[in-house]
C-alpha cells in the first residue's frame, strides 16, 4: 500500500486523478455487479438436487423437454405446497411458487413483488424501444381504464372488417376447397381486427387496416420485438447492456417503416385534437385517440414526436396482438378438431343463429355488446382453448424489488432481484380437478353454466367459469390486480371472429391429418403454435 501511495506522490496531478477515477470506475461497475448476482437462501429446494443431480443436468432438461420437467415440479413440488428454484431459459434461474400462494401473490403490493419488472424482464422493452417506453407505460393504463367505451364501437363495425379480411385469406369461393396456411391467416384476419380497435375508427384508420404494408410492418416491429427478448434472455444479466444494442440492432429501421406508415394518420388525429376538442361526438373511438388525446394532456412532448407515437403504438401491439392471434390459431384447429366428436361448429353457428335471429347474415351493423356476450358456448370454447393451448407456462410473475426482499408463506427469504411465478399449464391441467384434463372439450364450461341458468332470464349462471374469469385454475390472463386487462377484448373479438368463421365457411383438416390437429409443442416455457398447419375452407352460400 506505502508503494502505491509513493507511486501516486511521483505522479503528475492528472495522473493521479486518471487514475483515482479509474479505480472509483471500476469500485462502482464491480459493487453495481454485485447486485445482479442473485444469491438464493439455502432452506429454498433446488429442482433435482435430492435426486442428486446436477443443476447443469436440470438446465439441460429444460432446455431440451422443459414441459418433463415442469410436470414434475408441479407433481413433486407445487401440489405439495412447496417453492422451488429451477432452471430457466438462458443462464437464468426462477423460484416457482405453489398454487397454495396464489392469492399472498396476488396480494404483495407493486414495490415489494413487481409486475412490470417481471414484464420489463422477459419482453426488455427498454432495449427494443428505449427506457420511458419500458419503465412509463401509460398505454397499458389507457386499457384498464377506458377500454369498455371502444368495445361498444368495436362490436358495431367489426364484422366489416372481418368480412374484408376473410375474404382476403379464406376467399370467396363457394364451390372449391381451398387449402390455406392457417397462421399467416389468423395474422391478418386476427391483426385487422386488432387493428380496428387500435386505430381503425377513422377514414386513414380504415384505410390502413386494409393495407397489406402497413399490416405487415406492425408484424415486422413486433417479430423485432421478440427476437430482442429472445437473444436477451440468452444473455447473462451483466453483460445485458453491451448485448442490447446488438440485439435490438433491426428494430429502428423497423420503427421508422412504421412511423412512416402512420404519419398520415397521426397528421389526421393530431388536426383533429388541435380543430375540434368539443366536438366529442364525432371523435373517433378507438385505442390510438386515446392515446394522443393522453399524450396531448400528459405527455406532450412525445404527442409532438412522431417516432415516439409509432413506439407507443408498436409496444401497445406487442400487447394487443401476439398472444390473441396465437389463441386464435388455437382456437380454429380446436374447433375442427373436436367437431366430429362435439358438433362444434353446428352449435356454434345455432347459436350464433339464436343470438342474431333466424336469416341473418351476419353482415352490417347487428352485433352489440350483449349479444356478443350471449353466446356462451363460443365463450366455453375460448376459454377452453386457453385452457389446454395456454402460451405462457408460467404465470402471475413477479420480480422481487423489495430492498429487504420478501419472506414467502412457506417461509423462505427471497432477495431482491429473485423472479417468482406458479405454473400456468399444469395447474390448468390438473388431473385432480378436471376430466379428461388434456382433452378439449369446447363446451365443457358452457355445459355447467347452461344447467345453472336463470329459470326466469335465461342468462347462463356461474359467471366465474366465463372466459374472463381468472383464477387458480385458470391463469392463462393471470390473476389478481395485475391479470391482463385486455381480456374483456380479447373475449369480444374472438367470439365474433368465431361467429364470422363458422356462419360463412365450412372448415376442414387436409386429409393427412386424420381429423386430428398437429399438437402444441412446448419450449422454453411457452406453449408454441404449430405454425405450420394448414386448414381447408369453403365459402358458404348465403342464405
Ligand atoms: C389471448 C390474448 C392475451 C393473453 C393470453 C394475454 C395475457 C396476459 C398476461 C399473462 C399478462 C400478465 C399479467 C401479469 O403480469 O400478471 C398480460 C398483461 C397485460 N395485457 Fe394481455 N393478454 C392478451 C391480450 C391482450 C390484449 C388484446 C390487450 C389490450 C387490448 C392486452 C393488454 C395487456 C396489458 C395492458 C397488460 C399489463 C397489465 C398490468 O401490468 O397490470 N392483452 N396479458
Ligand atoms: C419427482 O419425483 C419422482 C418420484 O420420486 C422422481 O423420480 C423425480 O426425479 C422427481 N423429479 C424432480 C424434478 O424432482
Amino acid at each position: 500500500m506505502g508503494n502505491i501511495l509513493d507511486y501516486l506522490t511521483t505522479m503528475g496531478l492528472f495522473q493521479q486523478l486518471f487514475w483515482i477515477f479509474s479505480l472509483a470506475t471500476a469500485i462502482l461497475i464491480l459493487a453495481y455487479h454485485a447486485f445482479l448476482v442473485i444469491y438464493y437462501p439455502s432452506n429454498l429446494p433446488r429442482v433435482g438436487a435430492d435426486k442428486g443431480n446436477a443443476w447443469s443436468a436440470m438446465r439441460k432438461q429444460f432446455n431440451t423437454d422443459c414441459l418433463s420437467l415442469l410436470n414434475e415440479v408441479y407433481e413433486n413440488y407445487s401440489k405439495k405446497g412447496k417453492s422451488v428454484l429451477i432452471p430457466v431459459f438462458g443462464p437464468h434461474d426462477e423460484v416457482i411458487l405453489p398454487p397454495s400462494s396464489l392469492a399472498w401473490l396476488c396480494r404483495q403490493p407493486d414495490n415489494v413483488l413487481s409486475s412490470l419488472d417481471a414484464q420489463i424482464d422477459s419482453i426488455q422493452p427498454h432495449h427494443s424501444l428505449g427506457n420511458k417506453f419500458a419503465y412509463d407505460p401509460w398505454g397499458g393504463m389507457l386499457i384498464k381504464t377506458d377500454l369498455n367505451s371502444a368495445i361498444e364501437t368495436v362490436c358495431a363495425v367489426l364484422n366489416d372488417e372481418l368480412s374484408a379480411a376473410f375474404s382476403a385469406c379464406f376467399g370467396d369461393d363457394c364451390d372449391n376447397w381451398k387449402e390455406i396456411d392457417l397462421f399467416p391467416a389468423c395474422r391478418i384476419i386476427g391483426g385487422r381486427a386488432t387493428l380496428r380497435f387500435t386505430l381503425g375508427d377513422s377514414p386513414e384508420g380504415r384505410r390502413l387496416c386494409a393495407d397489406e404494408g402497413f399490416v405487415q410492418s406492425c408484424y415486422d416491429v413486433l417479430d423485432g420485438m421478440l427476437d430482442t427478448a429472445g437473444a436477451m434472455a440468452s444473455s447473462l444479466k451483466i453483460f445485458r447492456r453491451f448485448v442490447g444494442p446488438w440485439a435490438s440492432r433491426a428494430m429502428p429501421g423497423k420503427l421508422r417503416d412504421l412511423a412512416k406508415c402512420i404519419e398520415p394518420l397521426y397528421q389526421e388525429r393530431m388536426k383533429f385534437l388541435r380543430d375540434q376538442p368539443t366536438e366529442k361526438d364525432s371523435e373517433p373511438q378507438d385505442l390510438i385517440q386515446m392515446m394522443l388525446q393522453y399524450a396531448v394532456n400528459e405527455r406532450p412532448e412525445e404527442a409532438n414526436n412522431l417516432d415516439d407515437i409509432a413506439k407507443r403504438l408498436a409496444l401497445s401491439n406487442f400487447g394487443t396482438m401476439h398472444q390473441t392471434i396465437i389463441t386464435l390459431h388455437n382456437l380454429i384447429l380446436n374447433i375442427i378438431d373436436s367437431d366430429t366428436e362435439f358438433d362444434t361448429v353446428s352449435t356454434l353457428r345455432d347459436e350464433v343463429t339464436s343470438v342474431l335471429g333466424q336469416g341473418s347474415d351476419t353482415t352490417s351493423k347487428q352485433w352489440t355488446k350483449s349479444k356478443v356476450a350471449a353466446m356462451v358456448r363460443a365463450d366455453s370454447v375460448a376459454r377452453e382453448t386457453l385452457r389446454v393451448n395456454s402460451f405462457i407456462g408460467r404465470t402471475v410473475q413477479r420480480l422481487v424489488v423489495a430492498p429487504s426482499g420478501v419472506m414467502t408463506p412457506d417461509g423462505i427469504q427471497l432477495r431482491r432481484g429473485t423472479m417468482v411465478s406458479i405454473l400456468a399449464h399444469q395447474s390448468q391441467t390438473d388431473e385432480d380437478y378436471f376430466k379428461d384434463p388434456f382433452k378439449f372439450d369446447p363446451f365443457r364450461f358452457s355445459r355447467e353454466r347452461e344447467a345453472a341458468a336463470d329459470e326466469v332470464t335465461g342468462h347462463p349462471g356461474l359467471n366465474h367459469l366465463s372466459m374472463v374469469s381468472t383464477s387458480a385454475k385458470y391463469l392463462a390472463f393471470s390473476h389478481g390486480r395485475h391479470a391482463c386487462p385486455g381480456r374483456f377484448l380479447v373475449d369480444f373479438e374472438l367470439k365474433m371472429i368465431m361467429a364470422y368463421a363458422v356462419k360463412n365457411y365450412d372448415l376442414e383438416f387436409p386429409e393427412q391429418y386424420e381429423g386430428k390437429r398437429p399438437p402444441n409443442s412446448w419450449f422454453s416455457g411457452f406453449g408454441i403454435p404449430p405454425l405450420e398447419a394448414k386448414i381447408r375452407v369453403k365459402r358458404k352460400k348465403s342464405v
